[in-house]
């Protein structure tokens, strides 16, 4: 198994190994590779940690990181970051591979100072990488009350003590808009996706959508 940047020749495999991943998993179909195909030329696109994990000559994982910001409640904008998507094919899921790939971006994202991330994501498996509720480290989701503990808006800081030293108590975050891409241009998504091949939408229990 390999971990490595992901390059220009890979971008079509790197999007349809997306759509098998998400697809029907949390809604009917998937929107997260057109998310990724969009987001690459967005300039808070981290490309230093758009990574690809092969195994068997094969692209079998991918994650993207991108710059996010934390709103202080007198309205002071701080850079924050966040990640996802973060992909594992589904015959590859469940055998530790998106743990693996998920901690090496962790590793290099520190490295490179990058000293908090939240997200929105299942804490059955990101615990696994030190994440926690964000709640617990005074971040508000913007679309949950204030008070509010949001299970899936998890947090984690790489670099202990990164929100003290940035005078962070409390603050709310918004993703990027980046995410929302295939809701705001539901046409250019349409055409888009019509370029893979087909495959049947269905409504699934446990979707959130
Ligand atoms: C989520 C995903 C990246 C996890 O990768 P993976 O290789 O399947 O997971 P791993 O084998 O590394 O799992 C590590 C641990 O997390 C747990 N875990 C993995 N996926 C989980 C999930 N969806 N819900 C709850 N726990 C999960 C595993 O059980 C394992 O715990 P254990 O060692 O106690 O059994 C992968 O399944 C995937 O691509 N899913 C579809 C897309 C997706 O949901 N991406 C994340 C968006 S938030």
């Amino acid at each position: 198994m390999t971990i490595r940047l992901e390059q220009p020749g890979d971008y079509r495999e790197v999007e349809n190994l997306t759509r098998e991943a998400f697809w029907n998993v949390y809604r009917p179909g998937c929107t997260e590779h057109y998310v990724l195909n969009q987001y690459r030329s967005n300039p808070n696109f981290v490309h230093e940690l758009d990574l690809v994990m092969e195994e068997d000559d094969r692209i079998m994982g991918h994650i993207m990181f991108s710059k996010a910001e934390l709103v202080l409640d007198d309205g002071t904008r701080r850079s924050s970051w966040t990640f996802g998507p973060i992909s594992i094919h589904p015959d590859y899921k469940r055998k530790g591979y998106g743990l693996k790939l998920l901690n090496y971006a962790l590793e290099k994202a520190r490295a490179m100072g990058i000293g908090f991330l939240c997200m929105e994501g299942n804490i059955g498996f990101y615990r696994h990488a030190g994440f926690d509720l964000a709640s617990k480290k005074g971040i508000h989701y913007h679309a949950e009350p204030r008070d509010a503990e949001v299970p899936y808006f998890l947090a984690q800081e790489l670099i202990p003590g990164w929100l003290k030293n940035n005078g962070i108590i409390e603050a709310t975050y918004c993703p990027p808009r980046g995410y929302f891409v295939a809701d705001e241009n539901a046409e250019a998504f349409e055409a888009y996706e019509a370029t893979f091949p087909e495959k049947v939408k269905l409504r699934l229990p446990g979707q959130l959508v």
